[in-house]
């Protein structure tokens, strides 16, 4: 039996998509499990780059059923837009490859709304997507929201349904507008919206989104008692879990291994494979510490050679030196069995690099992440850089210090490095 599963162990945007797509070479199923459009997956693949924030990667590989859990929060729109773009693409999007779970939420007109409501409140801002993926999972943790399924019932029901859920929501609204009248927030107000306008927002992408929607706990049973490959493909990180990572700069969901897998509905004991995606350097987009964090010429260097834009919100990411502190926080809450290391090519064209190993904390020396991150201070070890990985595509023909970059990587984390990047083309990937 095989089931492996690829997560995020920095601050999302570690190029996860690499890792997926190679693995889904011998898959029949990949199933993307957490998160929504606040994703951004980018892969490159026989030279066209594909940018999806809902679809799994794996939407590439016809032959593969592409699946979304029922731990993901689906906004139709981006959903509908994003099937579309890849038919026009040329890319195969048919129920045979590709299905949604009928408990999959969604994201309403409604939940971006809110999700600008929280953050012009919010004193210490979180610097969210404004994809109303928290606000989606805030109603479905208040179980009024609606999933997949009610496309698919009863209009009049349906349209009960969504009558309740946005009675929360106009409540709040109208308190707000009157803040925003009142010159408290300079915003533009927030709009009331009637169920008739939600209900007509399920109506315009039904059509397009309908016949994809399924149980699918038979097709994973089936693919499992036939002991095939099945990917689960995380979105975001462990350092944005709500559980585990910077709360409350994180995220809503649980990008982090066990919760990827619960989002997946596929047992802990039944996944032999963790393998955890991190950058040669650090990057964050949003708010909150980042120990590394270079706000000076380095950092800017490593964001234009390393493309480091949101694919969601293209905001400019921030950039830093490779914190192994963190990473190694991660090795046993995610169960990682190895690592894939992306941009090596990135950093390599630094003559200097540096890497965390440490934190000068409260008078102290440590080699664990603190719960106030903010109080720690870098320790870092300096690498020789200077490197050139064209035209490798083995570990022995990377330059010496490139090698030597991953086994202190591999000294230090105690896991192994599976796969190394060294472009952004999926065919610049080494396997260790
Ligand atoms: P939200 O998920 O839109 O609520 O945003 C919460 C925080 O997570 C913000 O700092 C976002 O920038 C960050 N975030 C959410 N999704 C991603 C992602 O896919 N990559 C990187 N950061 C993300
Ligand atoms: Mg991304």
């Amino acid at each position: 039996m095989s089931i492996k599963m690829i997560v995020g162990l920095q601050y999302g945007d570690e190029g996860k998509g690499r890792a997926v797509h190679y693995e889904a070479k011998q898959a029949s199923i990949v199933i993307r499990a957490t998160g929504g459009s606040n994703a951004g997956h980018t892969v490159v693949a026989n030279g066209k780059k594909y940018a999806m924030h809902l679809l799994p990667s794996a939407i590439i590989r016809p032959e593969v059923l592409s699946m979304i859990g029922p731990g993901v929060v689906a906004d139709l729109q981006v959903l509908t837009e994003e099937i579309k773009q890849m038919r026009d693409a040329g890319i195969k999007v048919e129920r045979d490859n590709f299905v949604i779970s009928e408990r999959t939420h969604i994201t309403f007109p409604h939940h971006k709304q809110l999700d600008r409501l929280y953050e012009m409140l919010k004193s210490n801002k979180v610097g969210t997507t404004g994809r109303g993926v928290g606000t989606t999972y805030e109603e479905k943790a208040r179980r009024t929201n609606l999933r997949m399924h009610d496309l698919l019932i009863d209009s009049s029901e349906l349209k009960n349904k969504i009558a309740e859920n946005l009675k929360v929501y106009n409540v709040l609204v109208t308190e707000a507008n009157k803040l925003i009248e009142q010159g408290v927030y300079q915003e533009d107000k927030f709009p009331i919206i009637t169920a008739d306008e939600e209900f007509e927002y399920c109506m315009t992408y039904k059509e397009a989104i309908k016949d994809y929607i399924a149980d699918i706990y038979p097709i994973l049973d089936k693919a499992i008692e036939k002991d095939e490959l099945i990917i689960i493909e995380g979105a975001q990180s462990f350092w944005l879990d709500n559980d585990h990572g910077d709360y409350p700069m994180t995220t809503s969901s649980h990008p982090n291994a066990s919760g990827t897998a619960s989002g997946a509905g596929i047992g802990p004991t039944l996944i032999n494979e963790v393998i955890g995606v991190i950058k040669a350097y650090s990057s964050r987009v949003g708010n909150g510490p980042f120990i590394t964090e270079q706000k000076n010429e380095i950092g800017d260097k490593i964001r234009e050679w390393g493309h480091e834009y949101g694919t969601t919100t293209g905001r400019p990411r921030r950039t830093g030196w490779l914190d192994l502190v963190m990473v190694k926080h991660t090795k046993n809450p995610s169960g990682l069995t190895s690592l894939c290391v992306n941009h090596l090519d990135t950093i390599g064209k630094l003559d200097k690099i540096n890497v965390c190993i440490g934190y000068k904390y409260k008078g102290q020396v440590i080699k664990h992440v603190p719960i106030d991150k903010e109080n720690c201070e870098p320790i870092y070890q300096e690498m020789k850089g200077g490197w050139n990985t064209e035209g490798a595509t083995t570990f022995e023909e990377l330059p010496k210090e490139a090698q030597e970059y991953i086994k202190f990587i591999e000294e230090y984390t105690g896991v192994p490095v599976k796969y190394i990047g060294v472009g952004a083309d999926e065919k610049r990937t080494i396997i260790k």
